[in-house]
């Protein structure tokens, strides 16, 4: 299954595809956290994605693009993978299945979570990551055991860079602005799904099983 999640800022785009890895057992690529990756090594591509992500704007489309046709050609995505936060706009969703048309490949289902504006800045700000094996927590809805430290691998939990509440506004206007016109991208292709982002984490991803089992 070859899947684009598409959501806001906060919809639980991440949150649900380290579930549907489980699942499924197909990778998921998100370049935000490709990126994320780049700029903690102070790579050249984190040094000239930094300054883009800190303003909650969009990284070139050349970077990501780049970034993404590199990984979708690697091993583990033979059998399927979940595009999250990729692709950002139409250029991107334009070329992708340029891409993928070369490839022989196509995409099986866009995927959106649909969420009210006004939950996402709890989510964002209270959002904490572990930096060793990503999981996600959230100090309002979910919280680690303990202060800080991962659940999953005792790691230690960090706030993103872009997780301030200017940030986060600026993210929320790129969206609307550049990456909602997607929703009627994928719907004339016929491959549009979606779900309400409101629930628990666990009732969400039943939703979201459901919808792309056809059920
Ligand atoms: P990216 O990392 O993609 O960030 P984003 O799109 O802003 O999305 P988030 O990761 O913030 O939200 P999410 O939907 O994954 O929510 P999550 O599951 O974490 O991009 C960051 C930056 O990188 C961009 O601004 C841009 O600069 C750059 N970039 C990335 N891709 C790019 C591209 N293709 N082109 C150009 N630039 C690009 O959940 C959020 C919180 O809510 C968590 O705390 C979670 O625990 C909690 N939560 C989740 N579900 C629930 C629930 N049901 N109930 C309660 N809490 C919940
Ligand atoms: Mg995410």
């Amino acid at each position: 299954m070859r899947l684009v999640l598409l959501g806001a800022p906060g919809a639980g785009k991440g949150t649900q595809a380290k579930k549907l890895i489980e699942k499924y057992g197909i990778p998921q690529i998100s370049t935000g956290d490709i990126l994320r990756k780049a700029v903690t090594d102070g790579t050249p591509l984190g040094k000239e994605a930094k300054s883009y992500m800190d303003k909650g704007e969009l990284v070139p489309d050349n970077v990501v693009i780049g970034l993404v046709k590199e990984r979708i050609s690697q091993d583990d995505c033979k059998k399927g993978y979940i595009l999250d936060g990729f692709p950002r706009n139409t250029a991107q969703a334009e070329t992708l299945d340029k891409v993928l048309d070369s490839m022989r490949a196509s995409l099986d289902v866009a995927l959106s979570v649909d969420i009210d504006k006004d939950i996402l800045m709890k989510r964002l700000t209270g959002r904490r990551t572990c930096k060793s094996c990503q999981q996600m927590y959230n100090i309002y809805f979910s919280p680690p055991k303990k202060e800080r430290v991962c659940d999953k691998c005792g790691g230690e939990l960090f706030q993103r860079d872009d997780d301030k509440e200017d940030t986060i506004k600026r993210r929320l206007d790129v969206y609307d602005a550049s990456t909602s016109p997607l929703i009627d991208y994928y719907r004339k292709k016929g491959i549009l799904k979606s779900v309400k982002g409101v629930g628990s984490i666990d009732e969400i991803f039943n939703k979201v099983c459901s919808v792309l089992e056809g059920k």
